[in-house]
């Protein structure tokens, strides 16, 4: 049965970012509401789902009509054979043994830029327990951010390249030598700014961003602070704060997004999963 993407109400957040999506959450599935859905990320970046409810396997049936489903992490906590591709984000050390990782998010970043493959293309987030306080979800866009920089600010960062690494994104919470051997060596080269094939450029930065290949690490590092201050102003960002069952997707290739830290006893509990890059970052 074909599925009326009219029936699917677009409220606008912001000019630059967000949008909450109504739809009826057995429609979610259908692959034209899909495709629409996959539309609405392309415009708006951030989409949110007001407590739709999914199932972890609801979730991963979700993920799969949007595109193909990416586990870039090796460990899940929390995981089962059935729904592996589902990672739990918690601080609560009986499900996630490793919490740096969960507090790294607490900066601002994109979801798998150290890793070699392509920049996985959407996250899909559910929440399973709210924080009482804080925990709320904050995404900026990437390209209205650098569609906003001056002509010369633009010419000044064509070409450069900049190397994200592991040891970068977790250098607020953890010293190297407390990441397994393998994560500390992890890094990857990605252009500063990449250029889509829709034609759209984002910018490649976040806390994982380390250094650009051919200045000083000051010099660099001076260069990505300022390009963060200015992606952050609040005319980029949108602050999703969650009530249990929302969900939310956004594109991973045009933002960047952050946990507003909250308390690590509370339970905050988060579902995600990723849709795979279908672009090298150029
Ligand atoms: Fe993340």
């Amino acid at each position: 049965m074909d599925y009326n993407v009219e029936a699917v109400k677009v409220e606008l957040i912001k000019p630059a970012i967000g949008a909450i999506v109504h739809v009826d959450r057995n429609a979610m599935f259908e692959p034209a509401v899909a495709h629409h859905i996959m539309d609405l990320l392309e415009k708006h970046t951030a989409l949110v789902f007001p407590q739709v409810n999914l199932t972890d396997k609801e979730q991963l049936a979700f993920t799969d009509a949007l595109g193909a489903r990416v586990n870039f992490t090796t460990t899940v906590p929390g995981g089962d054979a059935e729904t592996r591709d589902v990672y739990k984000i918690t601080l609560d050390k009986k499900t996630n043994p490793e919490p740096e990782y969960v507090l790294g998010t607490f900066f601002w970043h994109l979801d798998g830029a150290t890793v070699p493959i392509p920049i996985p293309k959407a996250s899909v987030l559910s929440c399973r327990k709210a924080a009482p306080k804080g925990g709320q979800t904050q995404f900026c866009s990437t390209v209205a951010a650098y569609e906003a920089l001056s002509e010369t600010e633009k010419k000044e960062l064509d070409g450069l390249r900049v190397v994200h690494s592991v040891v970068a994104a977790v250098r607020e919470v953890a010293k190297p030598e407390d990441l397994e051997p393998r994560k500390r060596g992890a890094s990857h080269e990605q252009p500063l700014v990449w250029t889509h094939k829709s034609g759209r450029k984002s910018l490649l930065i976040g806390y994982s961003a380390d250094y650009i290949v051919g200045m000083s690490k000051a010099e660099g590092r001076a260069l990505l602070a300022r390009l963060q201050e200015w992606t952050a102003q609040p005319c980029f960002t949108y602050s999703h704060d969650w009530k249990e069952g929302d969900l939310a997707i956004w594109d991973n290739t045009c933002a960047l997004h952050r946990v507003i830290p909250y308390d690590p006893d509370c339970g905050r509990t988060m579902h995600r999963t990723s849709i795979a890059g279908v672009e090298e970052a150029r």
